[in-house]
């Protein structure tokens, strides 16, 4: 497909991804735990993933929405960050992010973040912002999602709004 062609809508399962990694030495902050710079760039490339297969083009981030930090990654875990499409415009894509640590040993596994990142497919000849497939909601999940999404942008919009009148 051309940048230019209408896009077919596609579903959030069709570009949902999964990146991993086994946390080394050097990724440690000085309290001994995964610094979280490390954790957010395994986040945003894993949804940069999901946003690439969505649209076909090459993208760019341009939000990340709340990143939330629950429980620290030791050195150590396995850290898996699975990212799904949640919301699509025109030509913008929200994805969630959610990130669990496995602790090898034990086989213990936990939600250690979850987050929410906004990509801008572009154009690949002229590098602006380009349309893509809608977001076809095919499970209750997706829908739920879809609404959280909404209301997450509708939020965002008062925000600006408020700060414009500030
Ligand atoms: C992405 C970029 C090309 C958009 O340019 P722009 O002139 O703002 O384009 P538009 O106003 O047409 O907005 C395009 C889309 O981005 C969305 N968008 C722009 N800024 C946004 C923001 N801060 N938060 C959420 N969405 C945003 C718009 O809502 C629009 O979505 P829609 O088409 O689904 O309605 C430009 O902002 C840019 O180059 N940003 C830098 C990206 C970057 O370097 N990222 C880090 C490395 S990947």
């Amino acid at each position: 497909m051309s940048d230019t062609e209408a896009p077919q809508g596609k579903t959030p399962r069709e570009s949902a991804s999964t990146l991993s990694e086994s946390m080394m030495p050097d990724q440690l902050n000085h309290h001994g735990n995964v610094f979280g710079g490390e954790i957010l760039a395994l986040v945003d490339k894993c949804g940069g993933v999901v946003a690439r297969r969505h649209a076909r083009t090459p993208v760019v981030t341009v939000m990340v929405d709340r990143v939330e930090f629950r429980q620290p990654i030791y050195a150590s875990d396995y850290v898996e960050a699975h990212g799904r499409l949640v919301y699509v415009g025109r030509t913008s894509m929200e994805v969630m992010v959610t990130v669990e640590a496995e602790q090898l040993e034990t086989g213990n596994r936990r939600v250690t973040n979850v987050c929410y990142l906004t990509y801008v497919a572009l154009d690949r000849l002229n590098g602006r912002p380009c349309p893509v497939p809608p977001l076809l909601l095919e499970t209750d999940e997706d829908r739920r999602l879809h609404a959280s999404a909404a209301r997450r942008r509708e939020r965002r919009a008062t925000e600006e709004r408020e700060d414009s009148a500030d």
